[in-house]
């Protein structure tokens, strides 16, 4: 049987992963890459390649890498992600099939943790369920940006017996401003924070988390947000991409 294993590599810094993921390395024989088109993603395929370089059995292993399909511009934002999934489910599945022989493993480093905001393993599930490849596989878990912008914020997640939502500018967009209370926002990358800057929030805002670019800031996001909104936009021009999360907290008196 061949072996698929989704690896969470933490966001950012090899120091991100755990002992599981690190063992998981070391068995792997084949790790595949889907790279994106697109200015800045070589300090991406970087961080990746010095987590192999600490960590991963150089004798065993070998890489291969595909190119990502370009997102779908179909009807709607689901849709278009419907079509997305579809098209690398079909080189995912060409990867396993000729890539891998029978008793070897695989791997995909997934960034942070598998279960967030990533759509790897549900599109190893829907090849499994379409049968167009076989093999068994595990999650390995990772460090998520969520951990790592509480930690180095040095904040707790929750208020006392309270709740936090995890969540994205699009899917926020559906709460009424004023109803907003706790939550952490990811998957932006436009400063969508400023469209609440009328509102008693506090941000804690991390950008590039664990990379010798991370960015924190915090305070009243009233005050905050036309110097935040420039300061992630000239980030985002300067290295052609930016990954930034945030927690919005509404202020008790
Ligand atoms: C496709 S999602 C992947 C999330 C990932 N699976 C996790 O567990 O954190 C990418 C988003 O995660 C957040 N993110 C991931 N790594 C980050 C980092 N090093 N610094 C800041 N935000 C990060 C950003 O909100 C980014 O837009």
């Amino acid at each position: 049987m061949k072996k698929l294993l989704l690896i969470g590599i933490g966001p950012g810094h090899p120091d991100y992963l755990t002992m599981q993921a690190i063992k998981a390395l070391r068995t792997v024989d084949v790790f595949f890459f889907l790279e994106k088109e697109g200015r800045g993603k070589e300090e991406l395929i970087q961080i990746r390649n010095d987590i192999l370089a600490e960590y991963a059995d150089s004798g065993r292993y070998r890489s291969v890498v595909a190119k990502s399909p370009p997102r779908s511009a179909a009807q709607g934002y689901e849709a278009g992600v419907r079509d997305w999934y579809d098209d690398k489910a079909a080189i995912i599945a060409g990867l396993i099939n000729d890539e891998l022989a029978d008793g070897q493993t695989g791997a995909f480093l997934i960034w942070g943790d598998p279960a967030l905001y990533d759509g790897t393993l549900t599109i190893v599930q829907d090849i499994l369920a379409r049968g167009l490849a076989a093999f068994d596989y595990e999650v390995i878990p990772g460090i998520t940006s969520v951990q790592t912008l509480a930690a180095r914020h040095r904040i707790m997640l929750n208020r006392v017996g309270g709740e936090f939502t995890v969540t994205t500018p699009r899917a926020l967009e559906r709460t009424p401003a004023d109803q907003i209370d706790n939550a952490v926002v990811m998957l932006d990358s436009n400063a969508a924070f400023a469209r609440y800057a009328d509102q008693d929030l506090d941000i804690y805002w991390g950008a590039y988390l664990g990379t010798r670019d991370e960015t924190l800031v915090s305070g009243d996001l009233k005050t905050l947000a036309p110097d935040l909104a420039e300061k992630a936009r000239q980030a985002r021009a300067e290295k052609g991409w930016l990954f930034d999360i945030y927690l919005l907290r509404r202020r008790k008196d």
